[in-house]
């Protein structure tokens, strides 16, 4: 060993001791949170608003129009309100982005003020389809989560609901959701969370997947799961396991 070598035995004596490590499990109360939806008018962005506020959130369904936003949102009730994309994003503290992957950029682009300071959730799968199927695009920037990044540098962006059936979501008659959520990002305090959000919705869980360079491989995976849903007739969602 050398004077430099960071594992002398002389330099870990002087080391104070390490904190015991957190528990992964021990997330932040998130139910004062307001959440928004960008693009909550549509399948997946309702059935999410619908779940959290079923679950107790204070939810805004936003839209490119009001209108349309307001309708969605007194169709889901549970005190769920609605407003143009613009006015969500100001109102809310974590912001849902689930517009269609065509309008991705531009909507985000749109809304960097009013997305400044606040936690972003991407749920984008950027898929083509063809007569074989769906399958992933490739995004400049190596992802949908990554493209927010870019595009929100005042914003805290994260990546999860990558893989949830808008079906089930919206079924009033299904108690649980049994499915795991993948949530990616770069601080430790945002995936949490986001983590936390997603456990507030009977049978589901968050789990910590990455950072957001390795959101390509979890928006891509819903490929596999459009297959998987067209050859068993399903609504199939994942599970980690030994977590
Ligand atoms: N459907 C699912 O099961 C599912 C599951 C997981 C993730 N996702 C992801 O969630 C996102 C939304 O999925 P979805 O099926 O709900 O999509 P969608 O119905 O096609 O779009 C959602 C809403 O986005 C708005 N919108 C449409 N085109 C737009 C554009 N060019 N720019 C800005 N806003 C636009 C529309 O609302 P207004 O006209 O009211 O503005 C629409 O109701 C997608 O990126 C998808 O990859 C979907």
């Amino acid at each position: 060993m050398t004077s430099s070598d960071p594992m002398t035995s002389s330099d870990s004596a002087q080391q104070p001791a390490k904190a015991p490590a957190k528990d992964p499990w021990d997330l932040p109360d998130v139910s004062g949170l307001v959440v928004g939806v960008l693009g909550g008018t549509g399948p997946q962005g309702k059935g999410l608003a619908y779940r959290l506020a079923r679950a107790g959130q204070k939810v805004i369904i936003g839209s490119r129009a009001a209108e349309r936003a307001r309708a969605a949102a007194e169709e889901t009730g549970h005190g769920v309100e609605g407003a143009d994309n613009a006015e969500t994003a100001r109102r809310s503290d974590v912001v849902i982005v689930a517009v269609p992957w065509e309008g991705h950029g531009k909507t985000l682009e749109s809304l960097r003020g009013e997305l400044a300071g606040k936690l972003v959730v991407d749920c984008v799968n950027p898929l083509g389809f063809d007569k074989k199927g769906a399958y992933a695009l490739k995004p400049e920037e190596g992802s949908a989560a990554e493209q927010a990044a870019a595009l929100l540098p005042d914003s805290r962006v994260t990546a999860a609901f990558h893989h949830l059936s808008a079906v089930l979501l919206q079924d009033p008659g299904i108690e649980r959701i049994d499915t795991d959520v993948m949530v990616l990002g770069e601080e430790r305090a945002d995936v949490e969370i986001v983590q936390a959000l997603a456990g507030r919705i009977p049978g589901m869980r968050g789990v910590f997947a990455g950072r957001l360079r390795n959101a390509h491989q979890v928006e891509s995976l819903v490929a596999n799961l459009i297959s998987v849903n067209r050859r068993y007739r399903a609504h199939a969602g994942l599970r980690v396991t030994d977590v």
